[in-house]
């Protein structure tokens, strides 16, 4: 055991905040009782107002990708066509889902490092709908973890309802809602999943899903296998403040405790943070002379993709971050092996990002590729991070 710090900088899980360690490491309570349902209750409104949203929230013990599998099975029928738009690894996790449980899926597949367009999503609904099958669902990821790209959902949403325009809008926010603005009402988007270990400082084991009452409709006529993830089972129970089936309290307590330090903080600030430590993570890697991955306009600001540097094995270098007590990922499917991904989010500051760029320096140079004056990159960072103030809400720094 290394007597070192870990700095886990993985795109989740992400450190969490000791009180929200010490909500998870409570006694147990009465998953039936008043005092779960009172949690429960407290924690919906939370995640509602966070969502930004009147509809219905549903507190699922479970992984993100389970909740990517609940908002393809309650919504859809086995040959409902499905217009699936990826920009990545966990796009297409999206698309194989619904084509698992028999959606005829239409891949709009972009270049990864890209967002996707307005103009690609309409035109793909609308070929489908030429060949008499309009998506009844578009399937899209805010936030592609595995290229660290932020897509434009408000824009997608609008373009697929211009050509369908009560097409169900299913949105996987697991590595983005809670960190960088994101609007369920205002952008019309009907479900919407994240995942605990995200964005929200609480351990891994639940997925949160909204549901809009078009969402609701389109449950009542879809016919694909559910149990477990039956979303009415769910709503039903939620009714009394209980879950179907025993629910993952220890995780429960923590994210009780987490909305309360995000409210506390404020989201408006909370967004603000994470552009400043988007922008330093992006400036820094690139002063320390890493090739970013993501198109610089649709940049993430929970984690940064960059090229592990020619001559530079990714084993070797994360042997060395490693070795001083830094955690960042590698890259997922065709990217493993080309690129390293440095996490940004949850309870994450900018001096959290300048250690760890400090540490990445360091490691380069022991690795013998130099990256220029010492501390050159940290001061690129700090600059970067005071000027995302500077800019609105939204902007690519
Ligand atoms: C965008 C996105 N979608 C889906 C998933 C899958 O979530 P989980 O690993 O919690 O099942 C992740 C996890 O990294 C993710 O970042």
């Amino acid at each position: 055991m290394s007597p070192l710090p870990i700095r886990l900088h993985v795109p989740g899980p992400t450190p969490l905040p000791d009180a929200v360690r010490e909500a998870g490491a409570r006694q147990m309570v009465n998953h039936r009782g008043p005092e779960f349902k009172a949690l429960l209750g407290r924690v919906t409104a939370g995640l509602g107002r966070a969502f930004r949203t009147h509809d219905t929230i549903l507190v699922l013990s479970s992984s993100g990708t389970g909740g990517l599998e609940a908002a393809v099975v309650n919504h859809l029928s086995p040959g409902d066509p499905v217009l699936a738009v990826t920009i990545g690894a966990f796009g297409d996790r999206f698309a194989k889902i619904a084509t698992t449980y028999g959606a005829d899926v239409t891949r709009l597949a972009m270049e990864w490092g890209r967002a996707a367009e307005a103009g690609d999503v309409a035109a793909a609904a609308r070929e489908m709908a030429a060949r008499g099958r309009a998506p009844a669902a578009v399937l899209l990821t805010h936030n592609e973890t595995s290229t660290g790209v932020t897509n434009p959902v408000a824009e997608l949403a609008a373009a697929a309802r211009t050509v369908v325009p009560d097409v169900l809008v299913i949105v996987d926010a697991i590595s983005g809602l809670g960190a960088v603005p994101f609007e369920t009402d205002a952008w019309g988007v009907d479900v919407v999943v994240t995942g605990s270990q995200k964005s929200w400082m609480v351990p891994p084991g639940l997925a949160m899903v909204s549901v809009s009452e078009r969402a609701w409709a389109a449950a009542e006529r879809a016919t694909m296998p559910r149990f477990y993830f039956d979303l009415a089972a769910h709503r039903k129970s939620a009714a009394t403040g209980e879950t179907p089936w025993t629910p993952a309290v220890g995780v429960c307590f923590a994210l009780d405790v987490a909305i309360a330090l995000l409210e506390a903080e404020g989201y408006e600030a909370i967004f603000a943070r994470h552009r400043a430590c988007g922008a330093a993570a992006r400036a820094g890697l690139r002063a320390l002379g890493f090739t970013l991955f993501a198109d610089p306009a649709h940049a993430s600001d929970t984690v940064t993709a960059a090229y592990v540097p020619d001559g530079l094995e990714w084993s070797a270098l994360n042997g060395a971050l490693k070795a001083r007590g830094l955690i960042l990922a590698g890259g997922q499917g065709k990217l493993a092996g080309h690129i390293l991904r440095l996490g940004h989010l949850g309870a994450v500051t900018v001096n959290d990002v300048l250690a760890a760029l400090a540490i990445i320096e360091d490691a380069l140079i022991a690795l013998g590729l130099p990256p220029g004056e010492r501390g050159a990159a940290l001061v690129e960072a700090v600059r970067a991070a005071d000027a995302s103030a500077q800019v609105p809400a939204g902007s690519a720094v």
